[in-house]
């Protein structure tokens, strides 16, 4: 007899994690990887990875402290994973900043980073499990890997070419915004129906962020990209297995297609309603909407849309040695323990970030909201069965789809604030007004209030509701006076601003709605800034009396909603991990309650203690800014 577990993978925008979870979300092992980026590689390649988790930062998750309180187990580098010391591999950062507004991710090093962390994951399972056969542990039975979910940052986009498997260009991170002069060309060539057309189509706004505009840009300008998809559209051979074609993907499919045994090419639809290819009335990519782009989809292959729960393949070990990098290895020790614990164990949930913490931190119910505050801060209001399609700038998109339990999927209206943690890297990293990005609250609360400084924190664009894409980052209102509390708060407050802003939109939205649905008073949050008393008060303050801030006792809810997407997926309900979603609410219940206990953050709800004229004083100030 053995307790089942689900492997989650989660490709976050700045690190990668595995985690093991049970039935009840404990965390059973936990193994993160922060990025290297183009200015700290140097330094971090020669870290150890463990050493480099250690650096507190504000992205979503906690990782490493809570392995530490999970495992009790060595938590020294794992001796298995052997990286070549070749002069190349160290030089190659996974996240990469080329130029003003373009952030790229390195398609290889994604990979390289997910296996390290599924192969110290299972070390630890193995550890765990040989504890436990030594009857160190009494009454416990050992654990067995059931399935793996994934969860990814979304948008980001990747080409890779069909004959070989290896990428064309690094990947375009969501936040990245070269692709500027694309959108406005398609807005200024639309007609204000077509615009509105695409809206009810896609539930989405022309705009960077989305990977249409990122793959035509590829299409232009990435050489090798450019070349296949010109040669695939002036091949007149009848041998069409022999002409290359670019396959598109987002990170859930490079993932999928890499670490499955038939190299299986699917997307699921949260990540697929993303990239502004899909209609949301279909749950397929749609030729008119790849057109609209001046985009030929017979010159590119797309991945078939599924659900969030299904067989997505069995799990194999990606073959490096095709990408030409002999950089990465994996000891035969390493090798043979991961086919021990993965060899016949499904892929079996797919799901986008932002969808997993809200399934994460089961908002199940029609008007559910969560906030999670990573790189930027993501808000997503669950609309049932309903697609609102939003009037004030917000998003319409696939909350999850969980075909065993629900026929059709569950939708959300999302506001995406692209700046959340990432200023507060910017204070730390660039300004070093703080050490540790969990200064930052302390730091804004010795200042009573701004002093008059606005900070507006967008460096890739305002998104909702704005959608600016030339806005950038800027300061007002500085004095002599202001110091490092009053710029540190109010780049918070710039946060929280936009917050409000998207609930006010919400709020307009659901009044107009037919069937409108009714407003929901209770914001549950999570990721790395709610870790902070100080940012959930400036929240709350923002947010006024109506709403009240509840802070997830699980730091890793996006983790957990890949894990959940998986436990779901078989049609026998009695080898699922949990039998519906009341189940699920129940089993990671308990688990809330006992963390809750024991956790640092113990302030659960956050009200908002601010007058009214003060509010709308410091709301003034924002829109002026
Ligand atoms: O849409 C972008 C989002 O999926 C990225 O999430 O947590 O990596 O900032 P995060």
């Amino acid at each position: 007899m053995s307790i089942p577990v689900i492997l989650s993978i989660d490709v976050g925008t700045t690190s990668t994690r595995a985690i093991i979870f049970d039935r009840n979300a404990n965390e059973i092992a936990n193994h993160q990887i922060e990025y290297s980026t183009s200015s700290n590689c140097a330094q971090d390649e020669n870290t150890p990875t463990d050493a480099i988790k250690l650096k507190p930062d504000f992205s979503r998750g906690s990782g490493f402290e809570s392995f530490l309180s999970a495992e009790g187990v060595e938590i020294k580098q794992s001796s298995l994973v052997e990286i070549e010391q070749n002069m190349n591999y160290k030089a190659a950062p996974t996240l990469i900043f080329p130029k003003a507004g373009w952030v790229e991710i390195n398609p290889i090093k994604i990979l390289e980073n997910v296996v390290q962390c599924v192969s110290r994951v299972v070390e630890l399972l193995e550890k765990k499990n040989h504890l436990i056969s030594n009857s160190k542990f009494k009454n416990q039975k050992p654990f067995r890997i059931l399935g793996i979910g994934v969860t990814n940052m979304r948008e980001t986009t990747l080409v890779w070419s069909r004959n070989t498997g290896c990428p064309l260009y690094s990947g375009i991170v969501w936040s990245d915004t070269r692709t500027s002069h694309i959108v406005d060309s398609f807005i200024n060539s639309c007609r204000p129906e077509k615009l509105l057309d695409l809206k009810q189509k896609t539930g989405l706004v022309p705009s960077t962020y989305f990977s249409s505009s990122k793959l035509k840009w590829l299409i232009d300008n990435a050489p090798q990209v450019k070349q296949i998809y010109n040669s695939s559209k002036n091949n007149n051979t009848t041998d069409i297995s022999s002409v290359d074609k670019i396959m598109f993907g987002t990170i859930d499919t490079w993932l999928i297609y890499n670490f499955t045994k038939d190299h299986n090419y699917l997307t699921d639809v949260t990540n697929a309603s993303r990239t502004m290819f899909m209609n949301l009335e279909t749950n397929m990519f749609d030729n008119s909407l790849i057109e609209l782009w001046n985009i030929d989809h017979r010159n590119i292959v797309f991945p078939k849309i599924t659900s969030c729960s299904e067989n997505f393949g069995f799990f194999t070990l990606p073959n490096f040695e095709k990408f030409g990098s002999k950089h990465f290895k994996l000891s035969t020790d390493a090798t043979q323990l991961i086919e021990k614990h993965l060899s016949n164990v499904q892929i079996c949930g797919s799901i986008g970030d932002q969808s997993s913490s809200l399934v994460g931190l089961t908002c199940f119910e029609l008007n559910n909201s969560k906030c999670t505050y990573g790189t930027g801060s993501f808000i997503l209001y669950n609309t049932g069965k309903q697609k609102i399609i939003s009037s004030n700038g917000l998003l319409t998109t696939v909350g999850y789809w969980f075909p065993q339990i629900s026929g059709q999927p569950t939708y959300a209206l999302e506001g995406s604030v692209a700046v959340a943690g990432s200023v507060v890297q910017w204070l730390r990293d660039n300004l070093r007004l703080i050490e540790k990005s969990s200064d930052i609250g302390k730091l804004a609360s010795q200042a009573a209030d701004t002093a008059g400084v606005v900070f507006v924190p967008c460096f890739s664009g305002l998104f909702s509701p704005y959608w600016d894409p030339k806005a950038r980052g800027s300061i007002f209102g500085l004095t002599q006076y202001t110091n490092s509390s009053h710029i540190c708060k109010a780049a918070i407050i710039g946060i929280c601003q936009q917050i409000r802003s998207v609930i006010n939109s919400m709020q307009a939205d659901f009044k107009s709605a037919e069937n409108a649905v009714i407003t929901n008073s209770l914001l549950r949050v999570d990721g790395g800034m709610s870790k902070s008393d100080e940012v959930l008060q400036m929240q709350a303050d923002c947010l006024g009396d109506k709403i009240v801030i509840e802070r997830s006792t699980t730091s890793e809810s996006t983790a957990l909603g890949a894990a959940i997407a998986a436990g779901l997926s078989f049609q026998d309900s009695s080898l699922r991990l949990w039998k519906d979603l009341d189940d699920v609410r129940s089993a990671t219940n308990q688990a809330t309650k006992t963390l809750s206990k024991n956790s640092a953050n113990s302030k659960r709800e956050f009200h908002c203690q601010m007058s009214e004229d003060q509010r709308q004083r410091e709301w003034e100030l924002w829109e002026k800014g």
